[in-house]
């Protein structure tokens, strides 16, 4: 198959042949019709972690099953047929451990890590869900402990709070990726629960409209580039602050910023390591928890830094029942979560280290004063590749 090949020892990624992946007995091969773009991946191309002169980059993909293991034959699961649309997410070149990419034309995963495209969802779409949604969903509800529609994960703990009492949760870098899956989790949260959810996010005006609107419905939203933003959101969450927030950006005064609008005793999640996001947790009144998406896929992980994410298999149990529930209703057309808006490049692989990675990198901010188009600024939208 064609895929897209890291070269760690002289960092350059060239599309190159490479041999099929072969499905375990609980795996899928999964012939890859799109793929996503996450910061992970560009990281990792610029970075490399891997020991193996050789990696296929890539996490978020999209296909249609193209062979089941051995042990899924005849299994009643929608996701272990062959001709099965889903989409899943894979470590690429995100550890030092030698994984398989999904910037190829062929990816195999175990099948219960990944879940079901409806009908009426792209590949292009779905490509955009997997590893944002994930990332947001352990935010939402194994961090924050908001109940969960798809486990008892964290009910206990919202029951005490007071039934009077308003519950307020605020996302910071509301129209990131991980800003726009997590508003909307909120939101399935509080139909869980039946409990009234005021929902406060920070994010450019331009992107308000889009966020005021179902399926996110933000209550209010403030302009993170106005330096009064703080006061807004604590005033609108009663004055104390919010119970609950969320850091998507997660980058050095982002994380100050949000810890600030916290109440007392309240709860906080963010997406990046304090040496990563390179701020202090020290100056923070609120000691906010952070985790890795990889978690999910329930393997030991090396990466940046020296650090060893364990294997967690509470953590691959709540990825697997969160793609269940993403999946399930498909037959009937219903769409648990909405995919980001995407911006489907022009090319395939080939033009994801100039292209793809350039937009990441913000090589191309001198193009953008003046030009839309594919290499135009990169707002509240994901970065999407057709493959076959
Ligand atoms: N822990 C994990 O496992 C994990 C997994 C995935 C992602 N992450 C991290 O989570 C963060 C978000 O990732 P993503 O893929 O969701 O990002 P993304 O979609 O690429 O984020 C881009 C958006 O963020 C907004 N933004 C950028 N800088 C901002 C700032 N300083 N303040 C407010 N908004 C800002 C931009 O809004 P405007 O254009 O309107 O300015 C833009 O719409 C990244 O730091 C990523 O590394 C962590």
């Amino acid at each position: 198959m064609r895929a897209l090949v890291l070269n760690t020892v002289n960092k350059s990624t060239t599309v190159q042949d490479v041999p099929n992946p072969e499905p375990g007995p609980k795996e899928i091969l999964v012939r890859v019709r799109a793929v996503a773009l996450n910061h992970v991946d560009y990281m990792n191309a610029v970075k490399p972690l891997a020991a193996q002169e050789k990696r296929v980059l890539g996490s978020d993909f999209a296909g249609e099953v193209a062979q089941v293991g051995e042990d899924l034959v005849g299994l009643d699961d929608p996701r272990a047929k062959v001709g099965a649309r889903v989409s899943g997410f894979v470590q690429g070149a995100s550890s030092v451990n030698d994984r398989p990419g999904a910037f190829a034309e062929y990816v195999a995963i175990d099948y219960d890590l990944t879940w079901n495209i409806p009908d009426k969802v792209s590949f292009e779409e779905a490509a955009s869900v997997s590893l944002g949604a994930m990332t947001a969903a352990q935010g939402v509800f194994e961090r924050l402990q908001l109940p969960s529609p798809f486990s008892e994960t964290g009910v206990s703990e919202q029951r005490s709070i007071r039934e009077d009492e308003p519950v307020s949760v605020f996302i910071y870098g509301a129209s990131s990726s991980v800003g726009l899956y997590a508003a909307q989790l909120v939101r399935l949260s509080e139909k869980t629960s039946d409990r009234k959810i005021r929902l406060i996010g920070a994010a450019s005006p331009s992107k308000h409209a889009l966020l005021y609107d179902a399926p996110y419905s933000y209550d209010l939203l403030v302009d993170y580039r106005d330096p009064q933003w703080p006061e807004a959101v604590r005033k609108a969450a009663g004055g104390e602050g919010a119970q609950y927030a969320i850091d998507a950006i997660s980058q050095g005064s982002t994380v100050e910023q949000t810890d600030s609008v916290i109440k007392s005793g309240g709860k906080f999640a963010i997406f990046r390591a304090p040496a990563a996001g390179n701020f202090d947790i020290a100056k923070l009144k609120t000691k906010p928890i952070f985790g890795a998406v990889w978690e999910a896929l329930g393997v030991e992980v090396q990466y940046h830094g020296g650090v060893t994410i364990p294997a967690n298999t509470k953590a691959r149990a709540f990825g697997a029942a969160l793609y269940k529930y993403l999946g399930s209703g498909v037959e009937s057309g219903q769409i648990k979560l909405y995919p980001n808006p995407v911006r489907v490049m022009p090319g395939g692989l080939e033009e994801i280290p100039s292209d793809g990675f350039g937009l990441l990198s913000g090589s191309f901010k001198a193009v953008q004063q003046d030009q839309k188009g594919h290499l135009g600024p990169v707002s509240g939208e994901k970065i999407v590749y057709v493959v076959s």
